[in-house]
């Protein structure tokens, strides 16, 4: 029988790729999500990519009942947990309500899978955890650790909490530090779609691209990089989506004693923000005016993964372009909201 993955924020960004994933290999899906940032129209979007149907709950990770329900109700094998909040500014402003989803809403959700008895967790953390300061890029998973946000703190004290759980609970925990996920599924009908002003880059560049926002601001122009703007690791969500199977998969043939695992999920290679507005001026011929701004706070001049321990554990590694990721996130924009004028 297909075995059952709870997928935690499910109609997320990347969450939804993800269950398009597990469900394209077989296996039987169950999303929770709040719709704090999603719509419950991305569940008929997963079905229609997969052809196949999955099961939603629409509710808080902080819901006890809730998931005393779901996990009454269906065998789970393994929670995939993306439900969090994840704007870094909107936590430097509101860090209580970061802590109280990211931190309160996982222990609530690790209490409800060990006490029905779900090992395994695979968790969405953040390159945001490493302590550029002390380490250079690439980060090595055994780099030196450290926050500048209340975003990453959240992230941070959850991989501690696991390996605790791990260590003195028997739970299966895989963390999987992501660089920067971009692009969309190449079918156009489920992508990135952030409410509001966008935060991140390549949303923000496709904003401007539409002529929604009349320029983009470019965050620096004074690091220690060749071009003087930040360097980053553009992984392709599809790429990220696969690796969560990788990581459940190889953590259900793993020892117990190698329970906790803390893995990068990144392509090794790194675009400037120049660069990423040159990529998407070619692929989409339009012109992206841009202007110098100040630096954000939090930026660090390069963010860039050491994927060689995706590699060795589980055979792993990113396969798409940056251009291939923008190229998808323009068509799931020109289909799925306005046309590309
Ligand atoms: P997203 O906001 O698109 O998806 C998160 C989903 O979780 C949304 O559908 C939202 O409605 C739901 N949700 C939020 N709080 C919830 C709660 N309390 N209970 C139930 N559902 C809830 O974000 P994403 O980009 O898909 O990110 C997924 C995960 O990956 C997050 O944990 C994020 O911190 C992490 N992450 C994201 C990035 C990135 O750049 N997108 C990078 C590193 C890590
Ligand atoms: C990328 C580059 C900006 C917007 C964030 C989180 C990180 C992780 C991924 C969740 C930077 C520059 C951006 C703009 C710009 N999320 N930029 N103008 O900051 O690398 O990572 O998302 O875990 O924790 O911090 O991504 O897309 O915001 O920025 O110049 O309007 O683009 O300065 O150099 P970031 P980003």
């Amino acid at each position: 029988m297909a075995k059952t993955i709870l997928i935690t924020g499910g109609l997320g960004y990347i969450g939804s790729h993800t269950a398009v994933v597990f469900l394209q290999a077989g296996y039987e899906v169950v999303i929770i999500d709040n719709l704090s940032n999603s719509t419950r129209d991305i569940q008929s979007q997963i079905e229609t990519i997969t052809w196949m149907s999955c099961t939603l709950y629409v509710g808080d990770i902080a819901d006890d009942a809730l998931l005393n329900q779901i996990f009454t109700t269906h065998s789970i094998a393994c929670v995939i947990h993306f439900a969090a909040k994840k704007a870094v500014g909107e936590s430097c402003a509101m860090p209580f309500d970061y802590y109280d989803t990211n931190i309160g809403g996982t222990l609530t959700l690790c209490r409800a899978m060990i006490r029905h008895g779900v090992a395994q967790i695979v968790f969405s953390s953040s390159a945001t955890v490493y302590d550029a300061s002390k380490s250079p890029a690439p980060f090595a998973e055994e780099a030196l650790l450290g926050t500048t946000n209340p975003y990453g703190t959240t992230k941070l004290v959850v991989e501690y909490i696991l390996r605790d759980l791990a260590t003195y609970q028997w739970l299966h925990a895989t963390c999987l530090r992501y660089f920067n996920p971009i692009g969309a599924h190449p079918s156009g009908l489920i992508g990135e779609n952030p409410r509001g002003i966008p935060n991140n880059l390549t949303p923000y560049i496709f904003a401007v691209a539409k002529g929604e926002l009349p320029h983009l601001a470019v965050y620096g122009n004074d690091y220690e990089t060749p071009d003087g703007t930040c360097i980053r690791d553009y992984i392709h969500v599809i790429d990220l989506a696969s690796a969560h199977l990788a990581a459940y998969t190889h953590g259900t043939k793993v020892a117990w004693k190698w329970c906790y695992e803390c893995v990068n999920l990144g392509t090794g290679n790194g675009k400037s923000v120049l660069e990423m507005i040159a990529a998407v001026e070619t692929v989409t011929g339009r012109a992206i005016p841009y202007v110098i701004a100040p630096r954000r706070a939090w930026d660090i001049a390069i963010s860039l993964a050491d994927v060689s321990k995706a590699d060795t554990l589980w055979w792993w590694k990113a396969t798409y372009s940056v251009e291939q990721a923008i190229m998808d996130g323009r068509r799931f924009i020109q289909w799925h909201e306005q046309p590309w004028k």
